[in-house]
């Protein structure tokens, strides 16, 4: 498994430092181990936030960063080696190794925490912590309080509290040279996945026997767990739009509808491809999926830096409710139709999102209350779909039922983009040709 080389933490926080003033302290969590039940917990995943910046996957540590006048501090506050604690649960980096694993300056067990931050926020001009994290909240709350007490001991309370997550997710939105690396592999196994998945795929499979090519692929590439649950969704369950229970039959005649990615390193993947489960598309199958994959070839060629996320959803809309028009499931003209959102009958969420270290990833949209320009280094998604209501009566039969959606991962470049999952067939003619293979 290929990782960001830990040097690049290190610019990270130094990067994240020289936004903040001097007397700044941050303090982050790592997120909180949760318990499945009795003594087994739920599978840990490292926080996406504290990950970025410490590179730490253990659960019970904090990082606290010092912008101080005399340089920046890094501070990491992690279990202690136990021997007991690790025959049963596992190996500890402990406190001796953690300053030149994860190359911080400091580093203590997490019980001292409360104690250390106490003296760490003395004279501090603010503390950086993210509003969205209960532990943070309530250490930095606590911590405050204490030191408020020691006011007449010379004890200097610091007077600003700054939310990190603004800042992070700016940091997060724009990915750098490693990142891009990290999630071209990120996608490249996902592909695979997908390919496997076409080839494997055959009527009366379990669509959760399915999910198992896809599972098996991303693990025997190094990946360590998929970016969300998985879907894979035959016939009418495509038109679930987060249909995750998998546990239906493929059947002859159905499309199937897989939308899954891998995580690589706490970096995540997202595609969807809609195929026949026999190998063939129908008629109508195939009128719909290439109104869906014209919409995408449109989005696609908005993308460039300075173009904005509307500009990819306005043209996807154009052109699926004029293919919507021709076929007769929708009436009136294209602008009317766009203007009261008819069409929202069959298409009703957005292009796509940001994708990084979380599928949904962080990062603004809008700014100053327009739609962003895009940037080099940003990771989109762009999944266009149509789903037609099975139990719509009102609809033609032979539309009912079909769900399709077709969704890659795209990196804006300084010349436009470059799509990240452009390898796995998209055409009907090259998924036909890859399931016969
Ligand atoms: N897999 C979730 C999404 O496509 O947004
Ligand atoms: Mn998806
Ligand atoms: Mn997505």
């Amino acid at each position: 498994m290929t990782k960001i080389a830990t040097i690049e933490y290190v610019q990270r926080r130094a990067a994240l430092l020289q936004q903040l003033p001097v007397g700044a302290v941050v303090v982050i969590h790592c997120a909180a181990a949760q318990i499945r039940n009795g003594d087994v917990e739920q599978d840990y995943r490292q926080n996406s936030s504290f990950y970025y910046l410490s590179g730490m996957v253990e659960p019970h540590t904090t990082l606290v960063l010092v912008n101080s006048v005399d340089g920046p501090r890094s501070i990491i506050f992690c279990r202690s080696k136990d021997k007991l604690q690790e025959i049963w649960h596992g190996r500890r980096l402990g406190v001796d190794a953690a300053p030149e694993a994860l190359m911080v300056d400091e580093a203590y067990v997490s019980e001292t925490l409360p104690q250390q931050l106490v003296e760490l926020l003395d004279g501090a001009t603010q503390v950086v912590y993210r509003f969205s994290q209960d532990e943070s909240i309530e250490l930095v709350q606590q911590s405050l309080v204490k030191l408020r007490r020691l006011s007449r001991q010379g004890k200097v309370c610091p007077t600003q509290l700054v939310d990190l997550d603004p800042v992070l997710d700016a940091m997060r939105l724009i990915k750098s040279v490693a990142e891009i690396e990290q999630m071209t592999q990120a996608c490249n196994i996902s592909v695979a996945a997908h390919k496997r998945a076409m080839r494997q795929c055959k009527v009366g499979m379990y669509e959760y026997q399915l999910a198992a090519e896809l599972h098996h692929q991303f693990s025997v590439q190094g990946s360590q767990r998929v970016a969300y649950g998985s879907i894979v969704a035959g016939g009418d369950n495509a038109c679930i739009l987060h249909y995750t229970n998998n546990d239906q039959r493929l059947q002859d005649g159905d499309l199937v509808l897989i939308d899954a990615g891998c995580e690589l390193d706490h970096y995540a993947s997202d595609i969807t491809r809609t195929f026949p489960v026999n190998g063939h598309f129908s008629e109508p199958q195939k009128i719909i999926y290439q109104i869906v994959l014209a919409a995408h070839e449109a989005a696609l060629a908005c993308i460039k830096p300075g173009a904005v996320y509307t500009d990819m959803q306005d043209a996807a809309v154009t052109v699926m409710v004029q293919g919507l028009i021709n076929i007769g499931l929708l009436s009136g003209t294209l602008e009317a139709n766009i203007e009261d959102q008819s069409y929202r009958q069959f298409y009703m969420h957005n292009i796509g999102h940001w994708l990084g270290m979380d599928v949904h990833d962080v990062g603004a949209y809008k700014a100053g209350g327009e739609s962003r320009p895009l940037l080099p280094g940003m990771i989109t998604t762009v999944e266009p779909g149509i789903y037609i209501d099975p139990e719509d009566m009102t609809i033609a039969s032979q539309w009912r039922g079909i769900g399709v959606r077709i969704e890659d991962n795209i990196l804006v470049t300084e010349a436009g983009y470059r799509n990240l999952t452009g390898d796995l067939p998209v055409s009907v003619a090259d998924i036909e040709r890859l399931m016969a293979s």
